[in-house]
């Protein structure tokens, strides 16, 4: 560096002596020195490229001044031009220097001394940079005429250097926001001019100098945020034409100095965070020019004067976190021009100061005191300055009591209100409808009661909602769904009841919910776990039932949020939901008399549920409560030597469960129809909930490993008493699993009791087609071609169904199996085939839960169900992958029919905005309509107008590759 600057330096003096020659005007220093440093400095923005040797005089360069009579450069200032580097010796060149500013730069390192070269120099401002280490002493070496220094915002530690007391023209020093330390040199009482002086924000300790008594021009005084002791010096007031005082957040105590009496022009006084103590002279209202007293965090005590009332231009008084004692003097009611009023944490006492509706003030907090009484405001008709000023009002924590009062809803501009921790009772008035700014809104811990009124929901700027703790009744309003900015909402410990509204879903910010501690009923709705940004949710201690939404959030809710809700369940409450039916209906097929004794319960409820909810219960309910199933197969071989072990292994189940023991009636029949029939947990495999894949309309999937290695998928039918006996079961299986073609799912094998029936498939370890269109699990989105041929799979499979005479009866996304390379499986297929009638309600209740892919027909009597209703299904299908959207799905108060919003789309020619919006600029247009036209005619309600399979692949062939097929027709 050094070198460089030298060589560039020689090469500028040459450049120098040829213009000398040549006689051209006079190439001073300035150009040369700025030039030079110049080379020195690392300019992103290219501020600096006005500077150019070129020029005969630098007057005109950016950050560059001259003096006028002279010509000679005497201020430079770069501030703000994000400049870093080297300023080296360079700079002395300019021998007229007198103002060097260089704030909100990037330098750094050690301040180079280079600075206290120049004997002109009057200002130095090397603020806000990135300067380390101790400041030079050479700095103030030749500081005859310095005024201003400024290091502050650097990262510069060690003392003051004393040499700055022999600055004597010093005017303004401002070291701030460093890490300065040690005392202040003892010579600092001799710098008589000093007006200024910033030491905040360092780690300056010891005395306060009593030189700073002698320092008569003083006017502004920032020590805050130092580890200053001791008193503050008894005669500071000497300093007469102080305006601005801040002695914060240090370790001053003892009285506040009776010179301070004297200060008639200070404006603002901070003392804040210290030990001062004592009580507040009567004199204080002598300080007539004062604006801001913060007197907060100290030890003051006594009562507050009355001769505050003085202080007429007051605008911030804070007086919070002493120990004041008595009431407020009411003379602060002729404090006009008050602004902010805090005197939290005290010991205040008595009534409620009403008059400080009367004051203009915008921000008032009287929070922690022992304050009594109601609240008395000014009449809802007058004009009073607060209903047009106010913003922020903290009473919290007082004793206050009566009611919060109608008129509150006049104070129209608040934006926080927290009440909270008092006396109040009565209603929460509905005039909070007309505080449409208010972002906190805390009533909670006090005697509330009646319903949370509904005009909740106008208040609707209210982030942070608290209610806890009071006696409110009934239900949540719904239309507290209006507040949509709501992020905490804090209703635990009152007796509310009803739902938890299932719009609160739509309050996407929500983070905070408390609503435990009531009585909240129903079942907490699945949309839930669309509110991405929770952190609680607790609900606990309440009357929930049902299932706990799966995903998001709720998959690691903590239990202590859900607990003391008897009825809830989930994995989370280790309380399996097919266990939670008002009783357990359990069925023992082997009981002597099943018909009726299989009811654990007999009320006439109960009975109803069972032609449902039976289905499921079958051969479920005891087990999956105990989290594991396990299932005792007895293959050829395995069957010998299990026969003596004739245990009651068959199924350890649980207190209302009694299989018959011993018979051979409980040992199944497994049939696997190629390889590998034994389970790697030996002759039991365990259909544990861990293992569980998938639940469908005829049951849950389960992983289990055979010994070979080989994962297999094993469905556990829960339709059992309407299955087939053995022989046809083991026919129709036979049938099924005589299907072999690559975009079918194989099944392997079965396993049949009288009570138990499971499917062996193959497995298929990609994930369900619906978990890769709607579930967030798979980061990358499926591309426009592999959607497409995914269709086209689904069709070959259908197809080669359709050949064999086999209808598939459940097409949905969720039974189309992605493998390991991409390609779709249909599987699940031909199941209504095990049922022994094909009965359409059993048929439609089954599919049920493939809402929106049911052909019209399973409605109508009088249509013969063929395989039609499968292309229909396939036409819902292709419309959902090409959509992202699901068959149906519901919004607020309306229902989206997947086939109608596409057709609507494309009859009015905008059939493309459908397409899933992870695809947008990434799909073939060409394609993607044709599909969409052929999703519709398959999803047509006329079964014959649909085509049939064979016919869905040649069109979508044709799609495809338009000129290659042409040719071939050709
Ligand atoms: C709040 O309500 C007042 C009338 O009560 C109305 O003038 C004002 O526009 C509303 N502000 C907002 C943000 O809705
Ligand atoms: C609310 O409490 C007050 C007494 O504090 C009682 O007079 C009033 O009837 C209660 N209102 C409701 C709706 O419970
Ligand atoms: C709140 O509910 C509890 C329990 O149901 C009841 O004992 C109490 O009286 C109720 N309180 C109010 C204020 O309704």
């Amino acid at each position: 560096m050094q070198f460089m600057e030298t060589s560039i330096f020689l090469l500028f003096a040459s450049a120098f002596f040829l213009v000398v020659n040549s006689s051209e005007p006079p190439f001073n220093d300035d150009v040369l020195g700025l030039v030079v440093l110049k080379s020195g400095l690392i300019d992103p923005q290219k501020s600096l490229s006005s500077w150019n040797e070129d020029d005969i005089s630098p007057c005109n360069w950016v950050g560059v001044k001259c003096d006028h009579i002279s010509n000679r450069v005497s201020e430079l200032n770069l501030d703000n031009f994000s400049l870093s580097g080297h300023i080296g010796r360079s700079i002395l060149r300019l021998q007229f220097l007198e103002v060097v500013s260089i704030s909100n730069n990037n330098f750094s390192g050690e301040i180079n001394s280079v600075f206290g070269g120049f004997g002109s120099l009057r200002v130095l401002d090397l603020s806000n940079n990135g300067f380390f280490g101790e400041i030079p002493d050479e700095i103030f070496r030749q500081c005859r005429v310095l005024r201003e220094i400024s290091v502050a915002g650097n990262d510069l530690s060690g003392l003051i250097p004393y040499s700055i007391t022999s600055c004597a023209s010093l005017v303004k020093v401002n070291v701030s926001f460093n890490r300065l330390s040690g005392g202040l040199p003892y010579g600092i009482g001799g710098l008589s001019g000093l007006e200024s002086v910033d030491l905040s924000g360092n780690l300056f300790e010891g005395e306060i100098p009593r030189g700073l008594e002698s320092l008569y021009n003083l006017e502004y005084v920032d020590f805050s945020g130092n580890n200053f002791s001791g008193w503050l010096p008894e005669n500071i007031g000497n300093c007469l034409m102080l305006k601005y005082v801040d002695f914060s957040n240090n370790g001053l105590f003892g009285y506040l100095p009776k010179s301070l009496q004297k200060l008639g022009s200070c404006s603002s006084l901070r003392l804040r965070g210290n030990l001062f103590s004592g009580e507040l002279p009567d004199w204080i209202g002598d300080l007539k020019s004062l604006t801001t007293l913060d007197l907060s965090m100290n030890s003051f005590s006594g009562q507050v004067p009355d001769s505050f009332g003085k202080l007429q231009l007051l605008n911030e008084l804070n007086l919070s976190n002493n120990q004041f004692v008595g009431s407020l003097p009411e003379s602060l009611a002729s404090c006009y021009n008050l602004m902010e009023l805090d005197v939290s944490k005290n010991h205040l006492t008595g009534n409620f100061p009403s008059w400080i509706f009367e004051l203009a003030v915008k921000s008032i907090s009287l929070s922690g005191n022992k304050f009594v009484g109601k609240i008395e405001y000014p009449p809802l008709t007058s004009m009073a300055a607060s209903f047009q000023n106010l913003r922020f009002l903290d009473l919290s924590s007082n004793a206050l009591s009566g009611e919060i009062g109608y008129v509150v809803g006049n104070l129209s501009k608040l934006e926080y209100l927290n009440m909270s921790k008092n006396y109040f009772e009565g209603p929460v008035p509905t005039s909070i409808s007309q505080l449409n700014s208010t972002l906190v809104l805390d009533l909670s811990d006090n005697r509330l009661n009646g319903t949370i009124p509904f005009e909740i929901g106008r208040a609707a700027s209210v982030m942070d909602l608290r209610l806890a703790h009071n006696f409110f009744t009934g239900e949540i309003p719904l239309d507290i769904q209006n507040c949509s900015y709501l992020t905490n909402l804090d209703l635990s410990w009152n007796n509310l009841t009803g739902p938890i509204p299932s719009g609160f879903a739509d309050l996407t910010y929500l983070q905070n919910v408390d609503l435990s501690f009531n009585h909240f009923t129903g079942s907490l709705p699945r949309v839930f776990t669309n509110l991405s940004h929770l952190i609680v949710f607790n609900v606990s201690h309440n009357n929930l039932e049902g299932e706990l939404p799966v995903g998001g959030f709720f998959n690691t809710i903590p239990l202590s949020s859900v607990t003391g809700n008897p009825s809830l369940c989930g994995s989370v409450v280790n309380q399996s939901c097919s266990a939670v039916h008002p009783k357990p209906i359990v069925l023992n097929p082997n009981a002597p008399d099943s018909g009726n004794s299989a009811l654990s319960s007999n009320t006439r409820h109960n009975r109803i549920i069972l032609s449902i909810s039976s289905l499921v219960a079958i051969g479920a309910a005891v087990f999956i409560a105990l989290g594991v199933v396990i299932v005792t197969i007895l293959n050829m071989h395995a069957r010998a030597s299990m026969m003596n072990a004739a245990a009651a292994l068959a199924f350890s189940g649980g207190d209302d469960y009694s299989p018959s023991h011993g018979t051979e009636a409980n040992y199944g029949k497994l049939v696997m129809f190629s390889g590998s029939t034994d389970f790697a947990a030996g002759t039991q495999a365990l259909l544990n909930k861990d293992c569980e894949l998938g639940r469908g309309g005829f049951g849950a999937v389960y992983r289990a490993e055979l010994q070979d290695g080989r994962f297999v998928a094993i469905k556990k039918l829960n339709v059992s008493c309407l299955i087939k006996g053995e022989e046809d079961f083991g026919k129709e299986v036979k049938t099924l699993g005589s299907i072999k073609h690559p975009n079918l799912v194989k099944l392997e094998g079965y396993y049949w009791t009288s009570s138990l029936q499971l499917l062996i498939s193959e497995y298929v370890s990609g994930g369900s087609l619906y978990s890769h269109l709607h579930e967030r699990q798979f980061e990358t989105c499926l591309s426009w071609q592999h959607r497409f041929n995914i269709i086209l799979e689904i069709a070959k499979g259908l197809a080669h169904l359709h050949r064999l005479k086999i209808i598939h009866y459940n097409m949905k996304s969720s039974n189309i199996l992605i493998d390991c390379s991409g390609e779709a499986k249909v599987g699940d297929f031909g199941l209504a085939r095990l049922l022994p009638t094909l009965d359409r309600y059993i048929l439609s209740s089954k599919i049920q839960s493939a809402m929106g892919y049911m052909a019209p027909e399973f409605a109508c009597q009088t249509v013969k169900i063929t395989e039609k209703c499968d292309v229909y299904g396939f036409g819902v299908l292709t419309l959902e992958i090409v959509t992202g959207k699901k068959p149906v799905e519901y919004m607020e108060d309306d229902v989206m029919v997947l086939c109608d919003m596409v057709r609507g789309a494309l009859e009015k020619g905008r059939a493309e905005e459908c397409v899933d919006s992870k695809l947008i600029g990434n799909f073939v247009v060409e394609e993607v309509i044709p599909v969409i036209k052929l999703g519709l005619i398959c999803a047509s309600q006329v079964p014959s107008t649909r085509p049939d399979m064979e016919e869905v692949i040649r069109i979508l062939e044709l799609i495809h590759n338009p000129s290659e097929v042409q040719e071939e027709l050709e």
